[in-house]
């Protein structure tokens, strides 16, 4: 890992904020107005149905996409992302769903895939006591740096690609539906992770359909529908306004919680 971590933000500070976000692709419209705040050591749920919206929000932070109007507001400073790579300068991490892994490559070449340390004279004994210790930090259970991708399970290649994300020590990571096709162990383990990737201060946007690893692990659930926000949620807020702003029984909900916090009566 690069020892930048000073680019790190402060916990509970505000690293991300979008104002009157919107995208549409010719005549569809994929979001619109989209409000979002994320801070530092916090993980944001973003949950909805089918075409709501999640992996196009999630594509404009990374810079694959151009908002059509709005504002972007990342590290105090209001920013474009013209591309992927500005997007990573800044320090905005994307794992994507298909995790862009190569299967036979080992799991340093992996963490380090285009970002070698030395490109000239690959170091390689460095890079693997690096990847070996970014993922002893994050307990991660990768039983040999050495082995092959094509050899890890679904988790430990879901490890693989967060590890790799870490290695610019970005602000904000966003993981596109991490648990999806894990099984109980290796979700819960995923699940782990993530929690540690918080606990270092990273702030982390999660996309998922399954409420019970929302619940399991975000401190805040943004619900999206039809390209719009339609509610704030907790952990502890009930499954039946969740599926209700989900599903659209109830327009733009604040759960009662949001409503004591912002009126400063929650402790
Ligand atoms: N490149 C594109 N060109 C045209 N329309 C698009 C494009 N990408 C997304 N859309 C449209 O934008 C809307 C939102 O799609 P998006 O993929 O962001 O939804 P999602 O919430 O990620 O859904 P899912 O849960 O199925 O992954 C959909 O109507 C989709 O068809
Ligand atoms: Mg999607």
């Amino acid at each position: 890992m690069t020892d930048n971590s000073t680019t790190r933000s402060a916990p509970g500070e505000q690293v991300l904020s979008l104002r009157g976000v919107s995208k549409n692709f010719g005549a569809v419209s994929a979001l619109t107005d989209i409000e979002l705040d994320v801070h530092a050591g916090e993980v944001v749920a973003l949950v909805g149905d089918n075409g709501a919206g999640k992996s196009t929000l999630v594509k404009v932070l990374a810079g694959v996409h151009q908002p059509t109007t709005g504002t972007i507001t990342f590290g105090g400073n209001p920013v474009t992302l013209p591309n992927p790579a500005a997007a990573l300068d800044l320090g905005i991490a994307t794992v994507f769903q298909d995790l862009a892994l190569c299967e036979n490559l080992d799991v340093v070449a992996n963490i380090y895939l285009g970002r070698e340390l030395n490109p000239l004279r690959l170091d390689e004994v460095a890079m693997e006591v690096k990847a070996w210790t970014l993922l002893n930090e994050l307990s991660a259970r990768i039983p040999s740096v050495r082995d092959v991708v094509a050899s890890l399970s679904g988790g430990q290649r879901q490890t693989v690609a967060i590890a790799r994300s870490l290695l610019l020590d970005p602000k904000l990571i966003m993981l596109d539906e991490p648990t999806a096709a894990l099984g109980v162990a290796q979700t819960a383990e995923v699940l782990n992770l993530i929690e540690r990737v918080r606990d270092r201060g990273h702030a982390v946007i999660m996309i998922s359909h399954n409420m019970e690893d929302v619940r399991a692990v975000a401190d805040r659930i943004v619900v999206l529908r039809l390209g719009r926000n339609n509610g704030v949620f907790y952990p502890d807020s009930s499954n039946e306004e969740l599926v209700a702003a989900i599903t659209g029984a109830t327009e733009n909900a604040v759960s009662r919680r949001a409503v004591r916090r912002q009126a400063g009566q929650d402790a």
